[in-house]
């Protein structure tokens, strides 16, 4: 339980405040390659500031804020130009630092005009890798955009994300992945109900046997350089599986790395502002390595727009991503800690919350928090560690893309038939 100006202190992300300073040190993901290449300017809300984010003809990004230093219009209906965004109504054109660099009517009357160089929006600075476009709001110099493992990766993979807009706050979604328990009740025991109310008996009963079958034994949590790695063992695995071996990894502050064998995501948890988050999940599949894949364009990442609601209203609670979706968004706008009992399962998010301030308190200091990377010749690709990471099984049922309605499920399929057809023979 925690007391209401602790609960604020981990939650509110807006400038000024401690996570908010905190959150303000990392680059945050805000769209990708694909959207941008189909409309070039585009609303963004990141850390409670209204920005928009464009590329104009010459190729570069930008991230200004939203209002036109003139007369406030939006401009996310403004105009890319060769360097920069033009304003729509009365042509003022901006550089993507902010600055005004043009006023034509201010211009033609008065040549001498010094006006335009008063003129400076807030601009961020905004860097793509492995297809998403990351945009970073805190103090300069900003440090390297982090280049995890999984978004480095180009050969032999293809990629997707899939993005919801939560109306909740952001640590909600991230207390979750402390949380190694509500895989068996809310992923498993939940799971099966859901197949029983939908009337899928078959499936009901696969699943509640795999509950009884999978009752966890003993949750583990480790501090290391990049996070917290949670460990399980659970149902038949025990201490010399993967699950309590390697585990898997949060990554400080906001992302979750996670995944079975060939198919794995970062979740990034980006706070829009205190009441809302961008739930993006990078995910990859790997192909076996005797498979020679074209090289997937970043410009052709699809993104899934995954709803919240079923066609009644309801929050969705079918796939994983409904289940976890549906309890972040349930525990409120900004859940209430004041009111929580914590037990014995919680021991991780304790720790998680523990470092959250430890690190938001570095940067009150004048330090710089985790994570924060200046070195490039650590960040050429920085590696967790992740159980089963290995290439996708030739058995692997496609169940899995259909349900998350993967644009990729017929790419995959493809693929994989390719990869059974040249697997080497054994023996
Ligand atoms: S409002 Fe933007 S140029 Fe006038
Ligand atoms: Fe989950």
């Amino acid at each position: 339980m925690l007391t209401q100006e602790q609960n604020d202190l981990l939650t509110r992300v807006g400038a000024g405040t401690p996570m908010g300073e905190l959150m303000r040190r990392y680059w945050h993901p805000i769209a990708t390659v694909s959207e941008l290449e189909s409309e070039p300017t585009r609303e963004v809300r990141l850390l409670g500031e209204d920005l928009v984010l464009y590329k104009d003809r010459s190729g570069n990004y930008g991230l200004i804020d939203r209002h036109c230093a003139h007369r406030r219009v939006n401009l996310a209906y403004g105009i890319p130009e060769e360097n920069g965004l033009r304003c729509m109504y009365h042509g003022w054109l901006y550089d993507e630092t902010g600055q005004c660099i043009e006023q034509p009517f201010e211009e033609t009357v008065r040549p001498e005009s010094r006006f335009k160089d008063k003129i400076k929006l807030s601009g961020y600075p905004v860097q793509e890798l492995g297809g998403l476009l990351f945009a970073y709001l805190g103090p300069a110099p900003a440090p390297l955009l982090p280049r995890w493992e999984f978004l480095t990766l180009e050969h032999n993979v293809l990629r997707e994300t899939f993005v919801t807009e939560l109306p909740c706050n952001w640590l909600q979604c991230q207390e979750n992945s402390l949380d190694p328990l509500h895989l068996e009740w809310l992923h498993g025991y939940y799971g099966a109900y859901m197949a029983e109310v939908k009337g899928d008996k078959a499936e009901a009963a696969a699943a509640y046997d795999v509950v009884a079958r999978g009752r966890h034994k003993k949750i583990g949590f480790d501090p290391f350089e990049y996070g917290i790695i949670k460990r399980r063992t659970w149902g038949d695995y025990d201490e010399e599986s993967d699950f309590w071996k390697v585990g898997h990894p949060i990554l400080f502050p906001n992302i979750l790395h996670q995944g079975n064998p060939g198919r794995y995501f970062l979740q990034f948890r980006t706070p829009i502002d205190d009441t809302h988050t961008m739930h993006l999940e990078y995910t990859i599949y790997i192909m076996p390595p005797w498979v020679e894949m074209p090289q997937q364009d970043t410009k052709d990442i699809p993104v899934n727009h995954w709803p919240l609601y079923d066609e009644s209203g309801k929050l969705r609670s079918e796939t994983i991503l409904d289940q976890d979706q549906n309890v972040w968004v349930t525990q409120g706008p900004i859940m209430d800690r004041t009111l929580e009992k914590l037990g014995e399962s919680d021991v991780g998010i304790i720790m998680f919350r523990k470092m959250l301030e430890e690190q938001a308190r570095i940067v009150e200091d004048g330090g710089e928090p985790m994570n924060v990377f200046r070195d490039p010749e650590q960040n050429q690709c920085v590696r967790a560690p992740q159980e089963f990471m290995t290439h996708i099984q030739l058995d692997t049922d496609l169940d899995i893309t259909a349900r998350y309605n993967s644009q990729l499920r017929g790419h995959i399929a493809e693929w994989l038939e390719k990869a059974k057809e040249t697997a080497p023979k054994l023996g």
